[in-house]
């Protein structure tokens, strides 16, 4: 098959003066996209590489691919990960991973968490803020953990993003409202340990916006290859950091990665987080590939919380916490890749 591989390379996106360092940090390296095209070349199928940007609808007139594997993060708006699905399929070009539904919502951290809270999925409780003196509900106590609702990457995560009294509150909503222009999410700080759940696959049923009854609800895991959960090692990083997977570890330091994987945790967590990520794919309506990010709360028996779900999760070979995953699971990159693919060619029926 011919595939269009698209993304949204670091070196291609616009810059301006005065734009924040981190403001593309969420980008693609051209490393990870050679890796990606060997890998989708190695599997025999030819490969085209196409910036997702507003060249691409000229750009797909002209190569007219098979189906594309999409990693694009876009560069602007609200829902800037719909935005080159949106365009496949007002051009009906059959393409890997979540619809535009599924991307638009897990980029927004505060909606989905909306979507987990209606569905009894534990999240930690919180609170949206749209001004800097807007008072803290009631029922939400400090410390609290302040981050932008629409970024990835760590990007505004920092060791000041656990705000401990109401100065501390005010100043982080004041730093992040100037800096990410967009409403800042608070939620209740989970202290303990860090796991990332990668899974790959689709399930079974048709994906409905519903959890199943009781009885049923672990046959909806049929169909997904969860991969062992990956453990942040944050006893390795300076106390700087505070034990937060922040920006820095994930930019600077990727490349000096500390992690335990698989996750020295017993089998029933591990089920117990499997069962979670899966719930979690559900619900937003994802396709093909995820990552669910947890903190398990040291207060409380290593409880589960469910931070976030990437549709996208970064595919880069070397240090790339799905990768590292697949790894530790006894995968090739190459493995990874194609399964991804493959689950789009069956789902479109292509094969
Ligand atoms: N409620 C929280 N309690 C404790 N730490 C948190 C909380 N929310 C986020 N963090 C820390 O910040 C990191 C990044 O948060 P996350 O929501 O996963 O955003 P990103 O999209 O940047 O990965 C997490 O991996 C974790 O270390
Ligand atoms: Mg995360």
């Amino acid at each position: 098959m011919h595939v269009g591989l698209l993304a949204n390379l670091k070196k291609n996106a616009p810059t301006w003066p005065g734009m924040s360092p981190d403001q593309w940090d969420d980008l693609d390296s051209e490393k990870t996209i050679e890796a990606i095209a060997q890998a989708i070349e190695s599997a025999g199928h030819k490969v085209t590489f196409m910036e997702g940007d507003v060249t691409l609808f000229e750009r797909l007139k002209a190569v007219k691919p098979d189906i594309c594997f999409n990693i694009c993060e876009g560069h602007f708006g609200d829902s800037r990960e719909a935005q080159v699905p949106a365009i496949l399929e007002m051009m009906r070009i059959p393409y890997t991973g979540s619809r535009l539904l599924t991307l638009a919502l897990c980029l927004d951290k505060p909606m989905t968490k909306r979507v987990l809270a209606y569905h009894n999925l534990p999240t930690p409780p919180f609170q949206t803020f749209e001004r800097v003196d807007e008072p803290l509900d009631a029922d939400l106590t400090l410390p609290l953990f302040v981050k932008p609702s629409r970024e990835g990457t760590g990007m505004g995560v920092s060791a000041s993003s656990i705000v401990r009294d109401e100065t501390q509150l005010r100043r982080q909503l004041q730093n992040l409202f100037e800096r990410y222009n967009q409403p800042v999410l608070a939620e209740k700080f989970i202290e303990g340990r860090e796991v990332t759940v990668g899974v790959v696959g689709d399930l079974r049923q048709p994906v409905a916006w519903r959890l199943p009854d009781d009885e049923e609800a672990r046959r909806i895991m049929r169909g997904l290859h969860f991969f062992p959960p990956l453990e942040v090692d944050m006893g390795q990083y300076p106390i700087e950091e505070a034990g937060v997977y922040t920006n820095r570890i994930k930019v600077e330091m990727a490349e000096d990665f500390h992690y335990l994987c698989p996750a020295p945790l017993t089998e029933a967590q591990v089920e117990e987080l499997n069962w979670l990520t899966a719930a979690t794919f559900r619900v937003t309506g994802c396709f093909d590939v995820a990552r669910v990010d947890f903190r398990l709360d040291a207060n409380d028996n290593f409880k589960p919380y469910i931070l976030e779900i990437n549709p996208l999760p970064g595919l880069n070979p070397g240090y790339s916490d799905l990768c590292i995953e697949a790894k530790a699971g006894g995968w090739s990159y190459e493995q990874l890749v194609n399964r991804i693919l493959d689950e789009a060619i069956a789902r479109y029926g292509l094969a």
